[in-house]
């Protein structure tokens, strides 16, 4: 190996060994609605690291450049866009725009986007406006003409999901149904994104389970609908990798 592909092998190395840090830096800046707060100063806007800490009611003297510090690493990541600005004294000030994956960071007009999923997967989020009502999926489900499960079946392996959608099956009308959200693996990972997409989050049910999860192929998925007696299992339609499918009583 040369000096410049040691060097490059060695750079990756520490990526690969610090790779937790950027999610968690995207965590923080999701956190502190750092993206929201750029997207609200308008379409291509701009915002310094000091402008946005001025934002925050923070007594923290180096609040804004700990924003820096995050925002330059997401930067780096080609989750934002920077460019310098000279300043009076001859110093620069970095200053941070949307890159077009901040479409997706960011909420759209339903207020939807995959923070919280960062969130969801770096930490525990507390969701507001939502009624909780507690009780064991795996001893009763509550009566319904329709339940809806996104990201459920993939916590765990057969033999719970069997047991969970039997309870379903139980709690469903005649024709009611179970209707999932779920990423489907497909036969062959060689599918590009999507089905790398589908490889890592099985990765990532196996690392964060213990009841066995993982993601599902079609196959997998008619399997569960015909043990636990449903009559069809109904692929509905599917956006980034992740599909509604209705399992038929
Ligand atoms: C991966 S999360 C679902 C993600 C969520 N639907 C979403 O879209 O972000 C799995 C959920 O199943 C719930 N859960 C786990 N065991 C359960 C049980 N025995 N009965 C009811 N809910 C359970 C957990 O509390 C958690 O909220």
């Amino acid at each position: 190996m040369d000096n410049k592909s040691d060097e490059e092998a060695c750079v990756f190395a520490f990526q690969l060994a610090a790779g937790s840090v950027l999610p968690m830096a995207l965590y923080t800046a999701i956190e502190l609605d750092l993206l929201e707060l750029i997207k609200k100063a308008g379409p291509e806007a701009s915002a310094s690291a000091s402008e946005l800490a001025a934002q925050h009611p923070t007594t923290n003297p180096d609040a804004a450049d700990m924003i820096d510090s995050i925002l330059r690493l997401l930067a780096s990541h080609s989750v934002l866009i920077c460019s310098l600005k000279q300043l009076a004294d001859g110093g620069v000030e970095r200053r941070y725009s949307l890159a077009p994956v901040c479409k997706f960071l960011t909420r759209n007009e339903d207020g939807v986007s995959v923070g919280p999923l960062c969130l969801l997967l770096q930490d525990n989020i507390t969701w507001v406006r939502v009624e909780h009502v507690s009780g064991d999926m795996f001893v009763s489900m509550t009566k319904a003409d329709a339940i809806f499960m996104k990201w459920v079946c993939h916590g765990w392996r057969d033999s719970h999901c069997e047991k969970l959608l039997k309870n379903c099956y139980e709690a469903l009308p005649e024709n009611g149904k179970v209707i999932i959200a779920e990423v489907i693996v497909p036969d062959n990972p060689n599918g590009g994104q999507s089905s790398s997409w589908a490889a890592q989050g099985d990765m990532t049910m196996l690392a964060y389970t213990s009841g066995g999860g993982k993601e599902r192929s079609e196959r997998e998925f008619e399997a569960l609908a015909k043990i636990v007696g449903f009559k069809q299992l109904i692929k509905v339609c599917s956006a980034y990798s992740n599909w509604i499918m209705e399992f038929h009583k």
